[in-house]
This record gives structure tokens, sequence and C-alpha cells, in this order.
């Protein structure tokens, strides 16, 4: 874990109540997600790395409370604290030739930097990606520009087909030998429910610390209790207790 001082070079909406923030600074970003430090809150809040390169990395977050309204206020050049190295992420080698994605809303952003991962280890990826209506999409020119398929499912049918992801995914019929989900609990229990063979989802919880040390963010899982910002975010299918 690393605490570093970075500065905003983009911060917009993209996407309904859905902005995408660039934060510049030393190195490459690696962890599965960073906690924010926003001016005027004590707690950090957890977003995942959507993408990163070398002196910068990007992120997709939605305004659902105080805090994240904060934060789209904050122009380009503020600084923010950003704790760095966080979680255990997806498992790319998990997946011998061809791998499934599933994402819901903004567990697309997550499941991209995967995509990049898998397709430079050369391996086919498919990416079915779930939004409630037209305007809420975010990534789809990217993930339709990196994969091998991809398919869009909307609940209000304005774009993709009508209905939820596994909708899509009976429609796209993917064959693959390891899948990777990211949205909702609700979304990942369906999906991992509906597709066969081994696979792992991101799970979500509110966080304290986000480094392990306050036990806040604790599940039970198959294993025990699980710490979802240091043992996950990212678990095994298997593990899981829905
Ligand atoms: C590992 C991880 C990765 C995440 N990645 C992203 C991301 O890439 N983009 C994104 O938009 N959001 C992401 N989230 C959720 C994000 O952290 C919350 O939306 C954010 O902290 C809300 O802060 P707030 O102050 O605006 O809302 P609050 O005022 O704290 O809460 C507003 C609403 O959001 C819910 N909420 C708050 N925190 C969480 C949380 N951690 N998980 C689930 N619901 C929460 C609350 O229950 C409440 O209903 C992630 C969460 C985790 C744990
Ligand atoms: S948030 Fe403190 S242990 Fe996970």
């Amino acid at each position: 874990m690393e605490k570093q001082l970075y500065t905003i070079t983009e911060n917009r909406l993209v996407a309904a109540d859905t902005y995408r923030l660039v934060l510049s600074g030393k190195g490459k970003v690696d962890g599965e997600f960073v906690h924010l430090e926003i001016p005027g809150f004590y707690l950090r809040r957890p977003l995942s790395v959507c993408d990163s390169e070398e002196g910068r990395f990007v992120l997709l977050y939605k305004t659902v409370g105080e805090g994240t309204r904060v934060l789209a206020t904050l122009p380009e050049g503020s600084r923010l604290s950003v704790l760095t190295g966080l979680g255990k992420g997806f498992d790319a080698s998990a997946c011998s030739r061809s791998a499934l994605l599933v994402g819901g809303g903004l567990g697309a952003a997550p499941l991209y930097l995967l995509a990049k991962e898998l397709k430079q280890q050369g391996k086919k990826v498919t990416a079915v990606l779930g939004f409630n209506k037209a305007d809420e999409i975010v990534l789809a020119q990217e993930f339709e520009g990196l994969c091998d398929a991809f398919a869009l499912a909307t609940l209000d049918g304005s774009v993709g087909v009508k209905g939820f992801v596994t909708d899509a995914l009976r429609t796209l019929a993917p064959t693959y030998d390891y899948f990777y989900t990211c949205g909702p609990m609700v979304m990942m229990k369906a999906v991992c429910q509906a597709l066969e063979g081994p696979g792992e989802a991101s799970l979500e919880e509110r966080m304290g610390c986000g480094a392990g040390f306050c036990y806040g963010c604790s599940v039970q899982t198959a294993g025990g209790p699980r710490r979802v910002c240091k043992d996950g975010p990212v678990f095994k299918k298997e593990e899981i207790l829905w």
C-alpha cells in the first residue's frame, strides 16, 4: 500500500451521473482499487482502477451520495490524497485461452483493465455489459475495440438486447474456459448461477480503512470470514455465499 498526492487532470461527466476521473502522479498504479480522500470527509472512498499507465490512471464513478457529489465538483489541477496498491484483483492467469467478462453498470470499469491484460496475454475475450438505459452506457466503444466478441444489454431495450446481462448471455451463447464478473450483487449472483465452469466475482462492501486493519468490510465466505478490501474484492465463485 502506498499513499501519494495525485493531480486531477480530467474530471468530466461521461454518462448519466457518471464521471471520468484521471489522476496524474508518479509511477504506475497497481491494485484492484484505490482509496480516495475527498475534502471534508473523514473516511476515504474506494473506486476501482479502470485503466492505468505510467504516470496516470483512470477511474469512473457515479454520484450516489455526498462524497462522490463533492468529488464531482473538484476542478482540474486539484490535488487528492490516494492510497494505491489495494485489493486482490482478478486473476488473468486463471483463464487458459478464452475469457468471458460480464459487467453491470460501473462494474465495467475494473473489467476493462482486465480485458487489456487478457488481450496482452494473447487470450480470446468476450465481454457482455448491462446498463439500465442508453444514457448510462460507458466503455462500450473501448470494449468493442478490444474484445473478440461484445454484447450490450439494457433493461429498457434502448440499446442492444432488452433485459439483463443473463438475457444477452443466452443470445450470445459464448464459449469460454473462465469467467469474470463485476457489478451489483444481484446481477453477479444471477451470472454465477447461470454460467457453468469456474469463475470469479468482485464484491463490494462499505469500507473503513480499506487496507485490512479494521475488519469493517468482512463478509462470510465458504472459507470463513474474509475482508473484502484485503482478501478480495475478487473471490472465486465457489467461495461466495450469496
Ligand atoms: C472495491 C470497491 C470498488 C468500487 N468501485 C467503484 C467504481 O469504480 N465506481 C463507482 O462509482 N463506485 C465504486 N464503488 C462504490 C463507491 O465506493 C461508493 O459509491 C462511494 O463510496 C459512495 O460514496 P458517497 O460518499 O458518494 O456515498 P455515501 O453517502 O457514503 O452513500 C450513498 C449510497 O451509496 C452506498 N454506498 C456507499 N459506499 C458503498 C460501497 N463501498 N459499496 C456499495 N455501496 C456503497 C450507500 O449505501 C448509500 O446508499 C466501489 C466500492 C468498492 C468497495
Ligand atoms: S475496510 Fe478495514 S479491513 Fe476492510
